[in-house]
C-alpha cells in the first residue's frame, strides 16, 4: 500500500529553537517512518515579513535545512525542498487567488493577530501578506498531501486550503486531494521569560544550535515563582515556567522535583541546573549530527536539490491535472 502523504515546514526566518522542537520537529522525526513526508522551507512566505532583505534567505534556506537534519529528519525518508525553486507554487496561487473572496482573508484569526504583531494596520498590510494563506494552499496541494502537522495556529489556513480545494474541485474537475490538519497535543513552549512563545524577536529562545554553555546562560535568566524569594521558601510548580520545562525535558525527575519545590528543599539555582543537563543532553546528537553536515556544506545543498527536483516533479503533475480541469491547455 502506498504511504499517505505529508506537508508540513517552516518559514526561514532564522535558526529554529526548542519551541520549534517540542512542537513540530520531534514529530516529524516520528512521522518520517510511517508517512511520505515532505518538508517546505517556505522562504517566499518569509518575504511576507521580510520583503526588504531577500539576501538573507539563502544563508537562512542553508541553516534551516541545517537544522532539520540536526534533529533526525533523514533525506532518504522525508523530501526537503525550497518553496521558491517550485515555480508551480506561485502558479497555482494564482489560480486559487481568483475565487477566493478577501473577506475571509481579513478574517482569518492568525493573519489577524499577526498583522497585529507586527503593526500592520488595514492600509499598510500588503497584498502578499493578506494573501500567504492562499500561497500555503498551494504549499499543500501542489504535492496532493493528506495531512498538515501543524500547530493551533496553522489550523486557520488548512481550513481555508480545504474550502479551496472543495471549490476548486466543484468549480472545474475533482483533481485536488483535501488535506487534514493534525494537530499537535503538546502545548506551545512559552519563552524563558514566561510571557509569549519562543521568538526571536523577544529574546527569550533556547536555538538548537546553542552551545552547552549558552543554553546554560539562557536558563540562568528564565523567570521562576515571583513568590520564590529564599532558596527555601516553599515553591508553586503549578506557576513556574522553569517547571514547565522541565516537564517538557525533564520526565524522569517530575515528581521528586517537584516534591523538592514544594517543600522548600530545592532552590531554584539547583533545579535550572538540572534542566540545564537535561536539554543538553537532547541537544548532544543533535549538536554532533548538525556539526557533521556543517563540515560538509555540499552535501546539504545536495540534499536540498535532490528534495526541490522531487517536489518539482510532483508539482507538475499536479499542473497538469490543474490546467486539464481548468481547460488552460489549449494547445496540447
Ligand atoms: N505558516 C507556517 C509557519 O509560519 C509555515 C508554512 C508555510 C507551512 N507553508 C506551510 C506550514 C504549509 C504547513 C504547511 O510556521
Amino acid at each position: 500500500m502506498q504511504k499517505k502523504r505529508i506537508l508540513t515546514g517552516d518559514r526561514p526566518t532564522g535558526p529554529l529553537h526548542l519551541g520549534h522542537y517540542v512542537g513540530s520537529l520531534a514529530n516529524r522525526v516520528k512521522l518520517q517512518t510511517e508517512y511520505d513526508e515532505f518538508i517546505i522551507i517556505a522562504d517566499i512566505q518569509a518575504l511576507t515579513t521580510n520583503f526588504d532583505h531577500p539576501e538573507r534567505l539563502k544563508e537562512d534556506v542553508f541553516n534551516v535545512c541545517l537544522d532539520y537534519l540536526g534533529v533526525g529528519i533523514d533525506p532518504n525518508l522525508a523530501t526537503i525542498f525550497i518553496q521558491s525553486q517550485v515555480p508551480e507554487i506561485a502558479e497555482l496561487t494564482i489560480f486559487y487567488s481568483m475565487f477566493v473572496p478577501v473577506s475571509i482573508l481579513r478574517y482569518n484569526p492568525t493573519i489577524k493577530s499577526e498583522a497585529k504583531q507586527y503593526g500592520y494596520d488595514a492600509k499598510g498590510m500588503t497584498y502578499g501578506f493578506l494573501g500567504y494563506p492562499v500561497s500555503q494552499a498551494a504549499d499543500i496541494t501542489f504535492c496532493r498531501a493528506n495531512l498538515v502537522p501543524v500547530g493551533a495556529d496553522q489550523v486557520p489556513h488548512i481550513e481555508l486550503t480545504r474550502k479551496i480545494v472543495r471549490r476548486f474541485n466543484e468549480l472545474y474537475a475533482p483533481v485536488l486531494v483535501e488535506p487534514e490538519a493534525l494537530v499537535g497535543s503538546i502545548p506551545r513552549l512559552v519563552g524563558l521569560d514566561g510571557n509569549a512563545k519562543m521568538s526571536k524577536s523577544l529574546g527569550n529562545c533556547i536555538y538548537l544550535s546553542d552551545s552547552p554553555e549558552v543554553v546554560a546562560k539562557r536558563v540562568n535568566t528564565a523567570v521562576t515563582d515571583p513568590a520564590r524569594i529564599h532558596a527555601n521558601d516553599p515553591g508553586h510548580p503549578e506557576v513556574c515556567n522553569v517547571f514547565t520545562y522541565q516537564k517538557a525535558f525533564n520526565v524522569k525527575f517530575i515528581p521528586e522535583l517537584e516534591k523538592n519545590c514544594r517543600a522548600g528543599t530545592i532552590g531554584c539555582v539547583p533545579c535550572k541546573k538540572t534542566l540545564v543537563a537535561a536539554i543538553n543532553e537532547l541537544l548532544d546528537p543533535i549538536r554532533e549530527r548538525r556539526k557533521k553536515y556543517e563540515t560538509d556544506p555540499d552535501s546539504v545543498t545536495q540534499i536540498l536539490l535532490q528534495g526541490t527536483k522531487r517536489a518539482h516533479e510532483e508539482a507538475k503533475k499536479t499542473m497538469a491535472l490543474v490546467r486539464d480541469a481548468m481547460k488552460i491547455n489549449y494547445y496540447k
